[in-house]
């Protein structure tokens, strides 16, 4: 929605790359769309209803090679694997933090490599991002701060920055890997229950994990697993329109891993799931 509203006000157009075989950007598709009038290449590394991880650094390449600006949204990945923006080669990534990193909701990042900070302009200035210098002249900042604002919510940052110190001790790789086996264990034993199926795609997959019922309405299976103690969601086709309607979906739902959960709860999980299909 927010590209729809910049295009809207600025006329730019928006192309929808296609998927390759796997479900996941093509790169060949990406390579086709390029040509002088792109200014921006966004993807989203880890969509929200899924457990696909796009080929993040295949992009990066791609926009190099371009000279294009790239924007990867991180919301779903940072926290769940190691990410670095040297390897992945984008220019912005924004990230939250009430996801996978576990911080407090309302927080979250951006990253802008420092080399294209002065070619992007923040929507909205305050006396943090630019200076006020006479009547009717202003200075933005040369720095990162230019995308902050003046007022924070401090505690909230501090929250993120503990979540993040946190993250950072156990080991990014360390917590990829534990959540991989947790989401690979917990697709094997779904696709074991009759009329479930799990619907995540790409070559790499992560700890989110999305199914479908048979027969069942999604809220319905969430409100009676909830009342087992079982947290799951539901992802309705809003939040990720372009492949919910390509694959014919109003929701999936959905299950997400963290190392903190055991195979007994996956276990666990499953047998309740299966008692209520
Ligand atoms: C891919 C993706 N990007 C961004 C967001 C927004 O995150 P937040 O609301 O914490 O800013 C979400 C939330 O579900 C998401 O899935």
């Amino acid at each position: 929605m927010a590209f729809l509203q910049v295009a809207r006000k600025t006329g730019a157009t928006i192309e929808v790359i296609p998927n390759d075989e796997f479900g996941q950007i093509s790169i060949a598709g990406l390579r086709q769309a390029i040509d002088e009038r792109v200014k921006l290449i966004a993807i989203t590394h880890v969509p929200t209803n899924g457990g696909l991880v796009n080929p993040a650094v295949e992009v990066g390449k791609v926009a190099k090679e371009a000279g294009i600006l790239y924007l990867l949204d991180a919301c779903q990945s940072v926290g769940q694997m190691p990410i670095d923006v040297h390897e992945i080669g984008c220019d912005m990534l924004s990230a939250t933090g009430r996801k996978y990193l576990r911080g407090p909701r309302g927080t979250g990042f951006l990253y802008v490599r420092e080399g294209v900070i002065l070619q992007l302009e923040p929507p909205f200035l305050d006396m943090q991002a630019a200076e006020w210098v006479s009547r009717d002249t202003f200075k933005i900042r040369s720095d990162a701060r230019r995308f902050e604002n003046w007022e924070t919510n401090y505690a909230g940052k501090i929250g993120l920055g503990v979540a993040v110190d946190y993250a950072l001790s156990w080991g990014l790789a360390a917590i990829e890997r534990r959540i991989r086996v947790l989401a690979e264990t917990l697709r094997d034993q779904l696709n074991d229950i009759n009329g479930v199926k799990v619907q995540d795609l790409g070559q790499q997959k992560c700890g989110i994990v999305s199914f479908t019922v048979e027969g069942k309405e999604p809220s319905k299976i969430k409100r009676l697993l909830s009342q087992e103690k079982i947290n799951i969601s539901v992802s309705s086709a809003q939040g990720t329109r372009l492949d919910m309607d390509a694959r014919g979906f109003m929701s999936v739902l959905r299950a997400s891993v963290h190392y903190y959960n055991t195979e007994a709860e996956v276990e666990r999980f499953c047998t309740t799931l299966a008692s209520l299909v």
